[in-house]
């Protein structure tokens, strides 16, 4: 297939993105749109590294050809926090040293940001599960799943 101009919304602006249709979303994110917060691990959908989310679904962008970009809500990790203040959830990993070297983290925010959106009281299973896509070589994890129960806590505050 040909390149072609695609129309979408990134993190709530309109945006055009151009490039071969088949091209991965993570690359046009990246090299074209500057949005390098999303970030490649293994390229072939199984870490969970360069998750975002297309019309509030999570995905992972290493997979998603420019095509189904077209006419499509995208949020990357940039769009998450408002401008004064950080999302819940990323205030949450920060308290609870969720992060260490930050290749997965994106991933995880987004990943949790997309549970808690469905599923505000979430289980330890439905967490465990919401998460089992986005892999960690640092932290093992208990920091993460301590960061979304926090984050679950902030949500419920009056802001
Ligand atoms: S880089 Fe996309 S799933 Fe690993
Ligand atoms: S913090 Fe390094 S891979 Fe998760």
């Amino acid at each position: 297939m040909a390149d072609l101009t695609v129309t979408c919304r990134i993190n709530g602006q309109a945006a055009t993105l151009r490039g071969h249709s088949m091209a991965r979303l993570l690359d046009v994110l990246r090299r074209d749109a500057h949005l390098t917060g999303t970030k490649e691990g293994c390229g072939e959908g199984e870490c969970g590294a360069c998750s975002v989310l297309l019309d509030g679904r999570l995905v992972n962008s290493c997979l998603v050809p420019l095509v189904h970009a077209n006419g499509a809500e995208i949020v990357t990790i940039e769009g998450v926090a408002s401008a004064d203040r950080l999302h819940a959830v990323q205030e949450a990993f920060v308290a609870c040293g969720g992060a260490q070297c930050g290749i997965c983290t994106p991933g995880m925010v987004l990943a949790a940001v997309s549970l808690l959106a469905r599923t505000p009281r979430p289980t330890e299973d439905e967490t465990r599960a919401a998460l089992a896509g986005n892999l960690c070589r640092c932290t093992g994890y208990m920091r993460i799943f301590a960061a979304v129960v926090e984050a679950c806590g902030r949500t419920a505050e009056p802001s």
